[in-house]
């Protein structure tokens, strides 16, 4: 189980504000597990966690292993809920750096379609040449501007470089069972398809095909992922503050209700910068609305504490900080010393970087409960597949519960649409005319 603790936002709050929303984080856990709340048929990745793996995981694993095969590199195309949970996944399993040494038998992984940049298209043309890649596109509807314009250049890269049937056999799509662009498109170019169920919004899908594929591309057993799932959806169920997801939610929503609007997510962990942009996104399109919401940002420390850290200390005292940690790894690196020790380091020679690590995390956390931040602390453990799978259902269960205490549909973004109203009418894109 993942430790929430709670005690450095004491003095903001207190026992008695916990215990007086008790009941309001009861009913809207109920809400949720009733599915019968603002926006229940988007309810579906409450069922995503199984225990056997169904015909479609069977599917997934053998895709990922002919990709495997027969590309250097793997591109999946998607943005919003259909990119980053997989990249999350994939750079905090296996590092930000992931891609390199890899190549047939292990590909590369790249992003596409999450940017209208020229630059990052030129880069991934570099990046492909010569060598053999497979693409994956990823649109629930089918008809994002972003993904629908890389879709349409990289079939064009495929289809020059192994012919029409060749390129076929290269694009697998993950998309609505039934409706869409990309599903019709799918159908008439015969591509091998995989679903995101219609009751499953994008910013909760990790745990379909979206965020499956790419893993077992990486390498990443999905059923070792979805057993985490599993044993979250067992655990994160009870109803007290036993619940950590409990603890998690009450907390955020006394400190919001307290004048703090914002809610820095942090880890000491590089490859957990994408992770922070999953979090970022789920609580962000899923809370800001009807003028309601905690603005979620995401950083890393130490680095940002050399850049946000001044703010934080000393700012407005508008945030609270949730930091997340994760046991030591298995291999470390002891500090060796240096006879002339002109850095003044020799008082850390024998110590491991884990142990200054550690110290910088209960300093960081000292200064900034001083200084007037309440902070939630996470300690999920191990950091292994399952408890990626775990984490992803933990984070998904606060949300909803959150939203629902908060008093919005969690599982709508209408306000998306309205910058892309805006650019459609500048694109001059038919039916969008001034
Ligand atoms: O969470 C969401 O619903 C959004 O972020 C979508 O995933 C994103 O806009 C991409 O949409 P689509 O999968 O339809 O291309």
């Amino acid at each position: 189980m993942i430790k929430v603790d709670i005690s450095n936002v004491w003095g903001p709050l207190s026992l008695p504000d916990l215990l007086a929303v008790e009941k309001e984080v009861f009913d809207a856990h109920m809400t949720l597990s009733d599915r019968c709340g603002e926006g229940s048929d988007f309810l579906g990745w409450l069922d995503l966690p199984i225990e056997e793996p169904t015909e479609e995981i069977c599917r997934i694993r053998s895709a990922a292993k002919r990709i495997r095969e027969s590309s250097d590199v793997f591109v999946v195309i998607g943005i919003g809920g259909s990119y980053l949970g997989p990249r999350a996944a994939i750079e905090l399993l296996q590092g930000a750096n992931h891609n390199i040494g890899k190549g047939k038998g292990n590909p590369q992984i790249y992003f596409a379609g999450n940017t209208l940049s020229t630059r990052h298209w030129n880069e991934l043309q570099r990046l492909l040449e010569g060598k053999d890649f497979s693409i994956a596109i990823i649109s629930k509807s089918g008809t994002t501007t972003e993904p629908a314009i890389a879709t349409r250049a990289l079939r064009w890269l495929l289809e020059r470089k192994y012919g029409t049937e060749g390129a076929k056999a290269r694009t697998y799509a993950i998309t609505d069972p039934v409706k869409g662009a990309l599903r019709q498109m799918a159908a008439e170019e015969g591509w091998e398809t995989f679903v995101i169920p219609p009751n499953v919004g994008g910013r909760y899908s990790v745990l379909t095909a979206v965020g499956l594929l790419p893993l077992a591309v990486a390498g990443i057993d999905p059923m070792e992922v979805m057993l985490g799932a599993v044993a979250a959806k067992k655990e994160y169920d009870l109803r007290s503050f036993e619940n950590p997801v409990w603890l998690y939610v009450a907390a955020r929503n006394l400190l919001y209700r307290k004048g703090k609007c914002i809610e820095i997510f942090e880890s000491f962990e590089p490859g957990f910068k994408m992770m922070g942009g999953w979090w970022q996104q789920l609580f962000g399109e899923s809370e800001g609305k009807d003028g309601k919401g905690i603005f979620p940002v995401s950083a890393e420390f130490t680095p940002d504490l050399h850049s946000l850290g001044q703010m934080i200390q000393q700012g407005e005292r508008n945030i609270f900080e949730t930091m997340v940690r994760f046991d030591p790894p298995e291999q470390t690196l002891t500090i060796g010393s240096d006879y002339k020790n002109l850095d003044g380091l020799n008082y850390l020679s024998g110590k491991t970087l884990d142990f200054v690590d550690e110290k910088a995390y209960l300093g960081t956390l000292a200064a900034h409960v001083d200084g007037g931040v309440p902070v939630i602390t996470m300690d999920m453990g191990r950091l292994d597949n399952a408890k990626l799978g775990e984490m992803f259902y933990f984070f998904e269960l606060a949300c909803g519960i959150s939203a629902y205490m908060l008093g919005v549909n969690p599982f709508n973004q209408p306000g998306v649409e309205f910058y892309k109203r805006n650019m459609f009418q500048l694109l001059g894109k038919p039916g969008y005319e001034v």
